[in-house]
């Protein structure tokens, strides 16, 4: 991924990142970071980049003509319209949905302000997206740069080891993480909880959880008013669908639960949800000749929801021809009908789940839904 800022301080934002993690994914080309300072496109002799404003008061503000053509310069490098991020404290606050969103781009963008901020006129030009790290205001756009780069990056392949990977996120379940422990065993009399000892992970598996909850409860208790806990019911005739569904699950969720509809114990229970649940419904376009599953309806005849937001994925059909493409229009919406009927909220559904990116879009569109209460 490569990152094009737009600033009066380049040193700042190169001093400031090429270190640690980020510096060694730079030496890799995981990432590459490209400053281009705003002053180089002064349009007077003097290099000024600013002046009064019109209408009075304090401060000066970011001349719109050296912004444009910093920006243009770099678009025509890269040779086609690029998403351009503005940092300012009247954007939309970053969070981890937004980072990962930003993560699919190739390119991106990001413009700095100084003093009072920029001529209204070339934002509304060049700017895509305006984002703020936090309701407080800075002396400038470069801090935020960098923080939206380092976490950005953070989902950008390579950038990260697998032990250190960005697959289980601390939020990703809008709970904050368990606390951790490293040698010695005991320090200064306090031990490590007995649990994380035993060598057991289910029990260690549950014990994060009963953590992060506790935590949560604590200290941010405003993020576990939306929690949910995640279900998969899932119908997979072939293994490579079975690991198709349930990394997305994991992608979703830390502590998934899974309900296998191809094995007839899971059919002949009840499987009842409350509004706390979130089921994600995965089921092949097709059923194979020998489906224990008459029709599709008979995979959802043990499930019961009471308000249960849920979304569904149907795999494996083609989206592109269009007879086909009409056929699976058809049966999502007759399955949205009938997991309705049963108590379900539908947020989303997506079709051919198999495409990477398009899962990617799906499961930020619902990890938004879900945990800022959109429905
Ligand atoms: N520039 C000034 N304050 C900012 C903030 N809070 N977030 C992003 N950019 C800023």
């Amino acid at each position: 991924m490569n990152f094009h800022v737009l600033t009066l301080f380049p040193d700042m934002i190169e001093q400031g990142l090429h270190t640690s993690i980020l510096g060694k994914a730079m030496e890799k080309g995981c990432i590459t970071l490209e400053t281009t300072n705003i002053r180089e496109f002064a349009a007077n002799k003097y290099n000024r980049v600013d002046d009064y404003p019109y209408g009075g008061g304090a401060g000066m503000v970011m001349e719109a003509e050296p912004v444009y053509r910093a920006c243009k310069s770099v678009e025509q490098k890269i040779g086609r319209p690029v998403r351009t991020v503005y940092l300012t404290p009247q954007g939309r606050v970053l969070n981890q949905t937004i980072v990962e969103e930003l993560a699919m781009e190739e390119e991106l963008i990001l413009l700095c302000g100084h003093y009072e901020g920029i001529d209204e006129r070339v934002l509304e030009d060049v700017v895509t997206d305006y984002i703020s790290i936090g309701d407080y205001v800075l002396t400038g756009g470069e801090l935020g740069a960098m923080v939206l780069i380092d976490a950005v990056s953070r989902f950008v392949p390579g950038v990260l080891s697998n032990e250190e990977s960005s697959q289980f996120e601390s939020l990703q379940d809008n709970l904050l993480e368990y606390p951790h422990y490293t040698r010695p065993e005991e320090w200064r009399g306090k031990k490590v909880p007995p649990v994380l000892l035993s060598g057991d992970h289910r029990k260690i598996e549950a014990w994060r959880y009963e953590k992060s909850v506790e935590r949560t409860k604590e200290r941010r208790p405003d993020l576990l008013k939306n929690a949910v806990s995640v279900t998969c019911a899932f119908y997979a005739p072939e293994e490579s669908l079975r690991e198709m569904i349930l990394q997305t699950t994991g992608e979703m969720t830390r502590y998934g639960n899974f309900l296998d509809v191809g094995r007839k114990k899971i059919r002949k229970q009840r499987n009842a949800f409350g509004s706390g649940d979130f089921l994600l419904f995965a089921v092949p376009a097709c059923l194979p000749s020998d489906s224990p599953l008459a029709s599709h309806e008979e995979f959802f005849c043990s499930f019961h929801g009471k308000d249960t937001p849920a979304a569904l994925m149907i795999c494996g059909g083609s989206d592109e021809a269009d007879q086909a493409s009409g056929q699976l229009q058809l049966l999502s919406e007759r399955l949205k009908t009938a997991l309705e009927g049963r108590g379900f909220r539908i947020l989303d559904i997506c079709l051919n789940p198999e495409e990477s990116r398009k899962r990617r879009q799906f499961l930020l569109g619902l990890r938004e839904k879900i945990y800022r209460g959109i429905s």
